[in-house]
């Protein structure tokens, strides 16, 4: 169905999960405002839809105008915004987690919008790490500005350009080992961001209001281990790598020092993080409210991991 004179308001829609949102969106021919700090990075997702319909708005997240103005005229506001690690003053978790959303959602209660989307993440209602918690304090400054807001708590997202299973692809082309962080029995539930996504549209788009106001924890159809999760990826690289087992006190006096670089692979706050598991509760509400089967990480991970097959992506037509 077309939503032509609908607009969207995707916050983070330069993100992973924001340019699936921002795709999806453009395809339903709704009209698309990316809310960023920096508009020529949403320049690429023009093309996504017709002229016009996708319009990068520049946006000082740290002001409650400018958020404001961005959110003026929307009919769906959706905020993706979410950093992994702290720097400097304008991006501690508490101002990025919990002011902004804040801000956002007091700007969608104030422009009367219908609809409002957070995402939060998996775990953060028990979750020791400054990460979650900050995640939960920010749901509840949603929920305390905009009562209605739907909040998805999605597990560790997988797609093409995901920050996760990319990540260690390209830390095993040149690293003889990988670490198992406590032993890497950390249980994760991996969800395909394209349910994520799908999931945003069904609650903006549903007819009925009985998804709004609620809580949904996102996973995948698989719970795997950490161990495993490096199995599927030695398997879809076809580059098997050693796995040496490091304690938590280890990881974290590493990470101290790999914080310092300007885009750290792991920071003391994620090893705190791996300390629990990040799965699914039962009684939870989550993708079967919606009516979407989860996609299966042996499905999708075959399409982007061959890129790091040793020879690229047709290795083994060339070696034959
Ligand atoms: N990826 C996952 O596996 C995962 C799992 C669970 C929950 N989540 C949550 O899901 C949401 C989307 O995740 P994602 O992976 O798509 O996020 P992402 O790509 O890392 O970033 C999303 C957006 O956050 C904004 N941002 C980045 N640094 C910022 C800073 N210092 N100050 C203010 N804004 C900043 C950026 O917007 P501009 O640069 O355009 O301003 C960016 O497009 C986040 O809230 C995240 O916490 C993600």
């Amino acid at each position: 169905m077309a939503h032509k004179d609908q607009i969207a308001t995707v916050f983070g829609g330069t993100g992973f999960l924001g340019r699936q949102i921002v795709r999806e969106l453009a395809a339903r021919g709704v009209t698309v405002k990316i809310a960023t700090r920096v508009p020529e990075r949403a320049y690429s997702l023009k093309t996504c839809g017709a002229v016009g319909q996708i319009v990068p708005v520049l946006c000082d997240y740290s002001d409650a105008q400018s958020v404001r103005a961005v959110v003026k005229g929307s009919d769906f506001v959706i905020n993706c915004i979410g950093i992994l690690f702290e720097r400097k003053k304008r991006a501690t978790f508490e101002h990025v987690h919990v002011d902004i959303p804040a801000m956002i959602a007091k700007a969608c209660a104030d422009e009367k919008v219908s609809r409002f989307t957070h995402i939060s993440a998996l775990g953060c209602d028990t979750g020791i790490s400054k990460y979650a918690q900050t995640k939960f304090d920010g749901e509840n400054a949603v929920r305390t500005n905009f009562p209605a807001a739907m909040i998805l708590r999605p597990a560790v997202m997988f797609g093409q350009d995901d920050d996760f299973f990319n990540k260690f692809a390209e830390l095993a082309r040149f690293m003889p080992f990988l670490p198992l962080i406590g032993g890497g029995k950390t249980r994760l539930q991996p969800v395909y961001v394209g349910d994520v996504a799908d999931i945003v549209l069904k609650g903006l788009f549903s007819n009925s209001s009985r998804f709004q106001g609620k809580i949904y924890q996102l996973g995948g159809p698989d719970v795997v281990t950490f161990r495993e999760i490096y199995e599927k990826l030695f398997k879809y690289t076809m580059r098997p790598k050693m796995l040496i087992s490091m304690p938590f006190s280890v990881a974290k006096l590493e990470a101290v020092f790999l914080n310092i670089l300007p885009n750290p692979i792991l920071t003391p706050d994620q090893v705190e993080s791996l300390k629990t598991d990040s799965i699914v509760d039962n009684e939870a509400l989550g993708l079967d409210v919606f009516d979407i089967s989860p996609k299966s990480m042996d499905l999708v991970l075959p399409g982007y991991l061959e890129t790091y097959k040793s020879g690229g992506r047709f290795a083994v037509e060339q070696n034959g």
